[in-house]
């Protein structure tokens, strides 16, 4: 169930120049890891909400984060807001990621970029769970504690591989080419650039091993009345914000 809630900042904690997270004190429904909130600053020159991920959800705390990159005009208007500012928060929306978990097994998480948040969440929600945790990025990080801020949750997974395109501080190349054996999971879980998700499911097709990918995509209501958000897959075309974020990758077509 969504809510739309008027929520004061927090905390606009900067991370790099262009990296930032938002914290906030959630009196709604609890999110899932997976999921998203339509976020909009109250006094805003930008008249849709921005679809945001969630980064970490701790119910015992109602503490909610968004890790964000500023890239546009509504996600630097939300890079400016500081404390105490009043943000309109739609959600929790969309579908999460446990729904493809299963119960007992073992999980490869690959996120690139921004993408690697929704996977913080689910490590952050399901503690105990058997997840290696893959993150690529196209410039590596100077400082480790810059690295650590941006993996959050991640840095509790059982394993830990960052990559970077530029080979700075990290493996150096793409972090789909460091999953060297997706057969030794039960199930592969992931969030980036379409070339990253793209390679992702040719190699999963290839070893047959299941793969979920969160897409991320323009919206406009975040609740499946727009049409805004249209996906093409295997079974037509489907509303991105409310039949997923996270669909099965086999069923995607990426070039439409
Ligand atoms: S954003 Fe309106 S239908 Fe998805």
């Amino acid at each position: 169930m969504k809510k739309n809630i008027i929520c004061g900042l927090s905390a606009n904690i900067p991370i790099t120049s262009d990296i930032f997270t938002l914290h906030f004190n959630w009196e709604g429904p609890s999110p899932k890891a997976g999921q998203f909130f339509m976020i909009r600053p109250a006094r805003s020159s930008v008249f849709l909400g921005r679809p945001i991920s969630i980064f970490e959800f701790n119910p015992a705390t109602n503490t909610l984060k968004f890790l964000i990159i500023r890239h546009g005009k509504g996600t630097d208007e939300l890079s400016k807001i500081r404390a105490g500012e009043e943000v309109e928060l739609t959600g929790p929306l969309g579908n999460s990621w446990a729904e493809f978990l299963p119960e007992n097994g073992k999980a490869a998480l690959i996120g690139g970029g921004a993408g690697v948040a929704p996977l913080c969440a689910l490590v952050a929600e399901k503690e105990n769970y058997f997840f290696h945790f893959f993150a690529g990025f196209k410039t590596g990080f100077r400082e480790k504690e810059k690295e650590d801020a941006i993996l959050g949750a991640a840095l509790k997974a059982r394993k830990v591989i960052v990559a970077a395109e530029d080979g700075r501080n990290a493996h150096s190349g793409r972090i789909v080419d460091f999953l060297f054996e997706p057969e030794n999971y039960n199930v592969i879980l992931a969030c980036g650039p379409v070339p990253m998700l793209k390679a992702l499911k040719e190699k999963c097709k290839l070893r047959g091993v299941e793969c979920y990918v969160s897409m991320e995509q323009r919206m406009a209501c975040g609740a499946g009345a727009c049409l805004g958000c249209t996906i093409n897959t295997v079974k037509g075309y489907r509303h991105c914000c409310s039949d997923g974020p996270i669909f099965n990758a086999q069923e995607l077509y990426f070039d439409d």
